[in-house]
């Protein structure tokens, strides 16, 4: 079977239709909208758009809580409109994800209401319920402060059941054989309707044993290899990108040790690190993160990202970083969520500097994995801290200073666009930021492309070079005789450093990919560098010279897999 690693060097833009872009003036975005969208999102060059949940939804949480998997929400169009916008995503060469929500399903969702009024339907069991309260029904609650428990009594059944996440999201019994199977059945429609992979919602919690007498839940990895192999037997480059927010030494297994599970993850671990060091301009917590994500299999990829359309999750520092990054970004209690985050978009945390907005994406766009942006971030949204929960960061597109910005010819959106202020579409809008060739939606657009002629980032092994400044990391990734060199550094004081890019002194010359201003090795083969306050280097390693001297054999055509050699050992035997 074809299979192609396309998502190991993707820049992939997650959307969600409701906020978008509205074309038939309803208040509500749509398919339709989108589609009159999607030059823009191919002129900034993104080369795979990951859709939230659009599926009939009595949309409790933003469409995470699905009534029919089958179906477009009403308000969104139609499935023929879904295949018009696949096909157009074809024609620009651009790739669709969408979230795949089956941890759970809505409250209202058919299965839920039979296996509730009818204890011998068959979809009782396609549930998780028991005849008294559980003893742990007031533990593990993923939103603390808002959700009361995990078990909930339903007066229509007479009976306890579970739920990971609200009380209207009752969960499935991921292990029941048949309901397995209405899973597989779910993606492969969607991958006949033309998607190229899921972006898997709750990872952790689908695979987790679930049950009344669970007390420590034993993960199900077997469910993976079955998602994987099944999509990939339908479409030879599926790829599933898991939300899962795990412990470093949990990767391996849900990546698979031979590559045979989840193709890509979310690095949650790295996300959070890199928050507080831009909240401390120390880089040292982070390069430790870098180190300990390391290792995964060679057809594997990290997800990359800054924020996303939930709050920033910094429940995997210590206290004391946690802290440090409310101070920094999220001071104001409501600022912060569910006792471990921070609920703003990423501009107005880093109050619309541009310089730090620049650092912090292109620290983003040159870590190792591939980069996942959100819609808004790349022309400096805000957040409307009125709204509750996490909608304070999904608002409106900002298209231009008409009415709504642009987003709806509606006099009532169903969201209202943020209006007024240094973050209101009046200022912030695609249209004025279009036309100014300084604006961040332009150097977004040449940040992206630049990233696309760094392959070595994607397909590369990387190493921390040391710097002898805890404020500036510095990465250099190899792949088929080639390298880059990238430098960010974190504080707002300039600094100079010294580096020693091969690690031996031997020295080349370092070739700046966004500006002239190249740098030439010292006799003893070092590199002295002024880096201003926030500053940031793309370089690209050697010139011709240097490149001949090396020894490698060069990769050759078809051995991507072999030349990514981030776990030692790595082979491609899940190639298929
Ligand atoms: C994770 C999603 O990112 C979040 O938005 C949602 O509320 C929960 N899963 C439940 O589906």
């Amino acid at each position: 079977m074809i299979r192609d690693l396309w998502y190991k060097n993707a820049v992939i833009y997650n959307l969600s239709l409701s906020t978008f872009m509205d074309a038939n003036g309803d208040g509500v975005g749509d398919f339709q909208g989108l589609l009159r969208r999607l030059d823009y999102l191919h002129g900034l060059g993104v080369t795979c758009l990951w859709l939230g949940p659009f599926q009939t939804s009595p949309m409790k949480d933003d469409g995470y809580d699905v009534a029919d998997y089958y179906t477009v929400d009403p308000r969104y169009g139609t499935l023929g409109d879904f295949v018009e916008f696949t096909h157009a995503c074809e024609q620009r060469g651009i790739r669709v994800i969408i979230d795949l929500v089956i941890n759970h399903t809505s409250d209202q969702h058919p299965w839920f209401k039979e296996a509730r009024s009818d204890p011998d339907s068959k979809y009782r069991d396609w549930y998780v319920w028991s005849d008294r309260k559980p003893e742990n029904a007031d533990q593990g609650m993923v939103f603390p402060g808002v959700q009361k428990s995990t078990w909930t009594y339903d007066r229509e059944a007479k009976a306890w059941y579970f739920h990971r996440f609200y009380k209207f999201q009752p969960d499935l019994n991921t292990a029941h054989p048949e309901v397995h199977a209405e899973l597989l059945k779910i993606m492969g429609f969607w991958i006949q309707l033309g998607v190229a992979g899921f972006r898997m919602d709750a990872v952790p919690f689908i695979i987790a044993e679930k049950g009344a007498d669970v007390t420590k839940p034993k993960e199900q990895f077997g469910m993976l290899r079955s998602f994987r192999e099944f999509v990939q037997w339908r479409r030879g480059d599926a790829m599933l990108l898991a939300e899962a927010n795990i412990l470093p030494e949990d990767d391996l297994h849900y990546f698979g040790s031979d590559g045979d599970r989840c193709h890509m993850m979310f690095n949650f671990q790295v996300n959070q690190h890199l928050f507080y060091a831009l909240a401390t301009a120390d880089t040292a917590p982070l390069a430790k993160a870098l180190e300990v994500t390391k290792p995964r299999p060679a057809t594997a990829q990290w997800g990359t990202f800054l924020r996303n359309h939930d709050e920033l999750d910094l429940g995997r520092l210590t206290e004391e970083q946690r802290q440090a990054v409310f101070a920094a970004f999220g001071p104001d209690k409501s600022m912060q969520l569910y006792d471990r985050g921070i609920r703003r978009r990423l501009a107005p945390m880093l109050n619309a500097d541009r310089r730090r907005i620049e650092l912090a994406y292109s620290l983003m766009f040159t870590l190792p994995g591939t980069p996942v942006i959100r819609y808004g971030d790349e022309i400096g949204m805000g957040d409307d801290l009125s709204l509750p929960e996490r909608n304070c960061a999904r608002t409106p597109m900002q298209w231009s200073d008409e009415p709504h910005g642009g987003f709806t010819k509606s006099d009532e959106p169903e969201t209202p666009a943020i209006s007024g202020g240094v973050f209101g579409y009046e200022r912030i809008n695609a249209a004025i930021q279009r036309r100014d060739p300084q604006s961040l939606l332009n150097w977004t657009e040449r940040i992206i492309r630049m990233r696309k002629e760094c392959p070595e980032i994607g397909w590369g092994d990387f190493q921390i070079l040391k710097t002898g400044r805890p404020e500036v990391l510095a990465l250099r990734y190899d792949w088929r005789n080639n390298g880059v060199v990238v430098l960010h550094n974190l504080s707002d004081k300039p600094c100079e450093i010294v580096l020693d890019v091969d690690g031996h002194g031997e020295g080349c010359r370092l070739v700046n990919l966004l500006s002239e201003d190249h740098s030439e090795p010292d006799a003893k083969g070092r590199h002295h560098l002024v880096m201003e306050a926030y500053g940031y280097r793309w370089f690209r390693v050697g010139g011709l010279d240097y490149l001949l001297r090396r020894t490698e054999s060069d990769g050759k055509p078809g051995e991507e897999v072999q030349a990514t050699s981030s776990r030692t050992g790595a082979s491609s035997s899940s190639r298929s």
